[in-house]
């Protein structure tokens, strides 16, 4: 049994330091900012769509991208988890091929793909194959630190581009917002860290909420939809667990007719309602009725609303509460949030042919 107000014994189950990455994500927003301003930049004119090609922990800075920009930007940002690039991909399309290992075969592929395209690519890497090729091919190279786990670094995955984009002129103003992520995180991280204890500690208390239950993520499209499929994904590689997420509206026409049978089953399902002020109000009204159904129903329902002024510290501090509770979650499980074994076999099995 794992006492979550033990901070030493959860440290013990920790072997890869997770919870002191994510104590550091602040910090680790600005250098992210701060790094991206001395690259070189690609030579791009007149840019159509913005394409991201990641996987996993990787491809989220990407659907990061995808909200933040959906009301900043005039033009596409789509986030590619292929070995391919859409046909539409050419040379007006801003490739970012991002990998935090430098070893994901698909983004290797992809970013080879981009390169027939005639497209401009920016690599975004610790190393690996992807930083070699890119040096050989001369593609600028936004290098971050190693040693992170991918999940772990996406503060290095996801504001980089923001400040490309900002640096070509299509985005402004970022200096002030990340900054805002850094002092909101900072503050988080002591809210939410293993030494506030579970009586204060929302996301300690979450992961309580989801022990022995199937947490499903629900968010509102081009607002919170990144953030909930987040909390999923997290909740898989950090804590071995299943998770699922979906988005309003979509969800009110298909998934929500799913909560009649089998009853038992329902009753171990914690939903959670992941809400932002720049929700659709038809959106927020959606999420009070789609409550009441499912109230009774399920275990429980937990509304989080996201907190800041900005759009990028909105987004962040739905993540980092998501971030924190499933790292809880695997330490009550005894689990250790770090290694991911499973992908690793993976990627070792397809090594070999
Ligand atoms: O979080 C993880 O470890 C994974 O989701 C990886 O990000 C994913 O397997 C892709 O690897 P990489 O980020 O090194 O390209």
């Amino acid at each position: 049994m794992v006492d979550l107000n033990d901070a030493k014994s959860l440290r013990a189950i920790d072997s890869t330091d997770f919870l002191v990455s994510l104590t550091g994500l602040g910090a680790q927003c600005m250098k992210a900012y701060e790094l991206t301003q001395g690259v070189a930049l690609p030579k791009v004119q007149d840019v159509k769509a913005v394409v991201v090609t990641g996987l996993g922990g990787s491809a989220i800075g990407g659907d990061l991208l995808r909200v933040y920009s959906q009301e900043r930007l005039s033009i596409p940002v789509i986030v590619n988890r292929d070995y391919t690039l859409p046909a539409f991909v050419d040379g007006n399309t801003l490739v970012f091929a991002v990998s935090y290992s430098g070893n994901t075969e698909e983004t290797l592929s992809a970013y080879q793909d981009a390169l027939e395209k005639g497209s401009a690519v920016v690599a975004l890497t610790s190393g690996g194959k992807l930083k070699g090729l890119a040096d050989r091919d001369g593609i600028p190279v936004i290098q971050v630190p190693v040693g992170l786990a991918p999940r772990a670094a996406t503060g290095y995955l996801f504001i980089p581009m923001l400040a490309v984009l900002e640096r070509l002129g299509m985005l402004h103003g970022l200096a002030g917002e990340v900054s805002e992520v850094t002092r909101e995180l900072e503050g988080y991280a002591d809210i939410y860290g293993p030494g506030t204890p579970v009586e204060k500690n929302p996301a300690k208390r979450l992961a309580l909420d989801f022990e022995g239950r199937i947490p499903v993520i629900w968010g509102a499209g081009g607002t919170t939809d990144v953030a909930a499929q987040r909390w999923k994904g997290q909740i898989n590689e950090n804590a071995k667990a299943p998770a699922y997420w979906n988005v309003f509206p979509e969800l009110n026409h298909n998934e929500i007719v799913g909560f009649e049978k089998p009853e038992e089953l329902l009753r171990e399902l914690w939903v959670v309602m992941l809400r932002d002020r720049g929700d659709h109000p038809r959106v927020g009204y959606r999420m009070e009725i789609t409550r009441r159904i499912i109230t009774g129903r399920v275990a429980g329902v937990t509304e989080v609303a996201s907190a800041g002024d900005g759009m990028l510290a909105r987004l962040y501090s739905l993540i980092y509460l998501g971030d924190w509770a499933s790292v809880y979650l695997a330490l009550l499980y005894g689990i250790d949030p770090g290694p991911v074994r499973v992908i690793d076999l993976l990627k070792g099995e397809l090594a070999k042919r």
